[in-house]
């Protein structure tokens, strides 16, 4: 019975070739619609980036990194031959700085670090500069830096924007509406760093920026994703598309390569749910998360809401007496304690669904392993390891088959299939990276969408562009420094 009602569970995530049509279809009409106008479901927010690198560009640059697992500082050392160094410090941000501190907080949390990292990394340039200043000298020999910052934001240029609303978790209301990089720079200033907010970057831009980096190629490279704890997709766009750009009178930028970085925030892709599946975890999902409503692509995709759709669909077979999934009784010798992360809402993290999809044993070896390192559950039935394996698969294929959506849809959308040869894609994110054939199950959705098809698959090189932000968001302060405008 217990099998019976997880693949009955499963069967609610199928996401057949026929809806993924839709999809797709759908995607193309609301990405128009937000080139057009402000305010649409899909943001499709200039970043005026427009140019992608071609692997010349040098220089040292320093790099911020907030919205992914890890916060991160870098120093990126690009030698201009489609090769950097980089050197970086990763921390977690504190829970209580994502969503109960003010901005000021976070924010000089952030410049604190900013600090550790050149004392560690960079002391002499650190110390040299205090000394010219105590001297009264005023030659400027600030780093430029590159802020990483993977929230939706509406952009006034390649250094400023304000805040639209956080997700993945961070819920700091007095930022909202705010320019980010003006934050960021008072903190800086209040701690005398020699640093200048050169360039405001989302991850995707950054991902973008670091692939076509370090894989120039005649084409260049049409699309960054991301399939982390968020997920978001940023490509190049023809600069006569982007209509809603009449709107913005007094924005700068130059219009020499007709092409323009678009960042999608497929995150938000149809929120009013007009042809996105959903089962009654989804639902219950959003309705309990701090942001009901938006995000809808994003819940059913990415990395922070897979554990947790995980967890509200297990504990419907725990609850109902029927089946009694890890309950004592005559078919469970599993006992979860009351204060287990079982019970508590976004207790169960991706990584247990990517580890439970990589069990290839037949005594379910892994998934007992990911059962106990997660939840300390000890010996669980055969029937019980399948059944969550089962609804584990479920869970991530549709993930992938949606992210299918988003990636043709833009291929189709720039046109980039039926002209080129080759299409690259460059993606990062701890899903793509870890969870086992994420990117196999992508590629069998894109064959089955007409328009792309065995051959059009086949064009699409996708690579991990590891850490990619932090070079990217290098890549793009140097523009904004010293106006070195790259070419596509
Ligand atoms: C990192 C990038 O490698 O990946 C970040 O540097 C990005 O900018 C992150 O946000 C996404 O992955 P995750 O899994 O950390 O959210
Ligand atoms: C969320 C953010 C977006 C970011 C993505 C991946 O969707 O809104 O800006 O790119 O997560 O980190």
């Amino acid at each position: 019975a217990l099998l019976n009602e997880a693949e009955r569970i499963a069967r609610e995530f199928e996401y057949p070739a026929e809806e993924v049509k839709r999809g797709v279809e759908e995607y193309i009409r609301q990405s128009n619609e937000g080139l057009a106008k402000e305010n649409a479901t899909l943001s499709q927010i200039p970043t005026f980036v427009t140019a992608v690198p071609n692997g010349t560009e040098k220089g040292l640059y320093l790099a911020v990194d907030l919205g992914g697992t890890n916060f991160r500082v870098c120093s990126v050392q690009l030698h201009g031959d489609t090769t950097f160094s980089l050197t970086q410090s990763k921390i977690m941000i504190p829970r209580e700085l994502m969503a109960s501190g003010t901005s000021k907080e976070l924010f000089l949390f952030l410049a604190r670090q900013i600090e550790a990292f050149l004392r560690i990394h960079h002391n002499e340039h650190f110390e040299a500069h205090l000394r010219r200043r105590r001297d009264g000298n005023t030659i400027e020999d600030l780093f430029d830096l590159g802020f990483t910052f993977s929230f939706p934001v509406r952009q006034f240029g390649i250094n400023s924007g304000t805040l639209i609303r956080w997700t993945k978790g961070f819920n700091i209301p007095d930022a909202v509406g705010q320019d980010v990089c003006a934050l960021l720079q008072s903190a800086i200033d209040e701690l005398n760093l020699p640093v200048r907010v050169a360039a405001l970057v989302n991850d995707t831009v950054g991902t973008l920026m670091a692939r076509s980096y370090t894989s120039p190629g005649e084409t260049g490279t049409l699309l960054g994703a991301i399939f982390g704890t968020g997920t978001n997709g940023a490509y190049v766009e023809k600069l006569e598309k982007v209509t809603k750009l009449k709107d913005m009178k007094d924005a700068q930028y130059d219009t020499s390569t007709g092409e323009m970085i678009i960042n999608a925030e497929w995150g938000s892709f149809d929120n009013h749910m007009s042809v996105l599946p959903d089962t009654v975890y989804d639902r219950e999902l959003d309705a309990d998360s701090n942001n009901p409503g938006v995000q809808m692509f994003e819940k059913r995709v990415s990395g922070m809401f897979l554990g947790e759709i995980l967890r509200r669909a297990l504990l419907s077979l725990h609850n109902n007496p029927e089946f009694g999934l890890f309950k004592s009784s005559q078919n469970s010798s599993v006992s979860i304690p009351s204060d287990s992360l079982f019970y508590r809402q976004w207790g169960l993290d991706t990584s247990l669904l990517s580890q439970v999809e990589a069990d290839t044993s037949k005594d379910f070896t892994e998934v007992k392993a990911a059962l106990k390192d997660h939840l300390n559950i000890e010996k669980p039935s055969n029937a019980e390891c399948q059944a969550v394996k089962t609804i584990v698969h479920a869970i991530g294929k549709r993930a992938a088959r949606l992210s299918a959506v988003a990636i043709a849809a833009v291929l189709i959308h720039t046109g980039k299939l039926e002209t080129e040869n080759m299409v690259d894609v460059g993606v990062d994110g701890s899903l793509v990276e870890f969870y086992p054939k994420f990117e196999d199950y992508i590629r069998e959705a894109m064959r089955e969408i007409p328009q792309v098809g065995v051959a059009g698959e086949k064009k699409v090189r996708i690579g991990i562009s590891k850490d990619g932000s932090g070079v990217g968001a290098a890549l793009i302060a140097l523009v904004a420094s010293k106006d070195d405008t790259m070419k596509t």
